[in-house]
């Protein structure tokens, strides 16, 4: 119960699904956490369903939004102990039909937004500090529809093992989660018709060896290994939560 005792953690990303439920269980874990989002009835939500943690507006593809967010952090708490860089978009179009907006708004939030918040948040976490950033198995496979959301998530990855070198000599561990399907509301934003979407969950669900798609405290569950001192020895991996769905089908 008290294996985040003490610790400041921020999770982006984190008024909705699995940085909601993170945020829960960090809570529960004995953390002071804080989450951001961007959408104001989304953030209102979180409020008042989110009892004892802090919700903060904050676009994850600003980075003057970022640092502000940062140096507030600093002001209210003096220090980061554990970053959870999870917010993120997922939107499907085939490569014939994207346009440059539809490109840069996943790149915009996915990508550049996870590079500059580890960027900042790292100059306010003290030496034995943990870095965790949601990916997605989709930055390992070829999926139709979905070039853009998983070179967004490839990208982040690949910052997961870079930042974990550079961050070794401080004995900040730097480790990647990459969901498989997870029931969150990330589904309904992401642009099908909701008949197009059923069908699409059904496959998803019937490629996964476990026959299922996740929740999001597993997600929770993951986060908190990599945010706690269970995982001292472990960084810059990889963990894929998804019922075997990338190794296995
Ligand atoms: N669910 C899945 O099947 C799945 C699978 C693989 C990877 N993932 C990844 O898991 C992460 C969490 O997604 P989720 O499934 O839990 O979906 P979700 O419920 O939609 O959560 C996404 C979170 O990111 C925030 N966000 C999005 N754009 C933002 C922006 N510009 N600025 C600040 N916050 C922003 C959202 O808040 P606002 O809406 O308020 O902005 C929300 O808190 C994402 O990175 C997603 O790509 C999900």
């Amino acid at each position: 119960m008290d294996r985040l005792k003490g610790k400041i953690a921020l999770i982006s990303g984190g008024t909705t699904g699995m940085g909601a439920a993170t945020a829960t269980r960090f809570k529960a874990e004995g953390a002071t956490v804080i989450v951001t989002g961007s959408n104001p009835e989304t953030l209102e939500a979180a409020r008042r369903e989110l009892a004892g943690i802090e919700v903060i507006a904050s676009d994850a593809a600003d980075t003057k939004a970022i640092e502000a967010l940062v140096a507030g952090v600093k002001q209210r708490h003096g220090r980061l102990d554990v970053l959870f860089a999870n917010a993120g978009v997922a939107k499907g179009a085939p490569t014939d039909q994207v346009d440059e907006a539809f490109f840069d708004h996943q790149f915009d939030i996915n990508a550049r937004g996870t590079f500059f918040l580890v960027r900042e948040a790292v100059t306010i976490m003290p030496d034995g500090g943990s870095v965790i950033l949601t990916s997605s198995i989709a930055h390992a496979q070829g999926l139709p529809g979905l070039s853009v959301y998983a070179a967004s998530k490839a990208a982040v990855r690949s910052f997961g093992r870079a930042f974990a070198t550079e961050l070794a000599p401080r004995n900040i561990r730097v480790n990647v989660i990459s969901p498989g399907p997870i029931e969150t509301p990330i589904w309904n934003k992401f642009g099908a018709p909701a008949e197009q979407l059923a069908k699409m969950r059904e496959n998803l669900t019937g490629k996964v060896p476990m026959k299922r798609v996740g929740r999001p405290d597993e997600v929770a569950a993951a986060a908190l290994f990599f945010a706690s001192d269970e995982s001292s020895f472990t960084t810059g991996a990889d963990l894929p939560v998804d019922g075997g769905m990338l190794d296995l089908a």
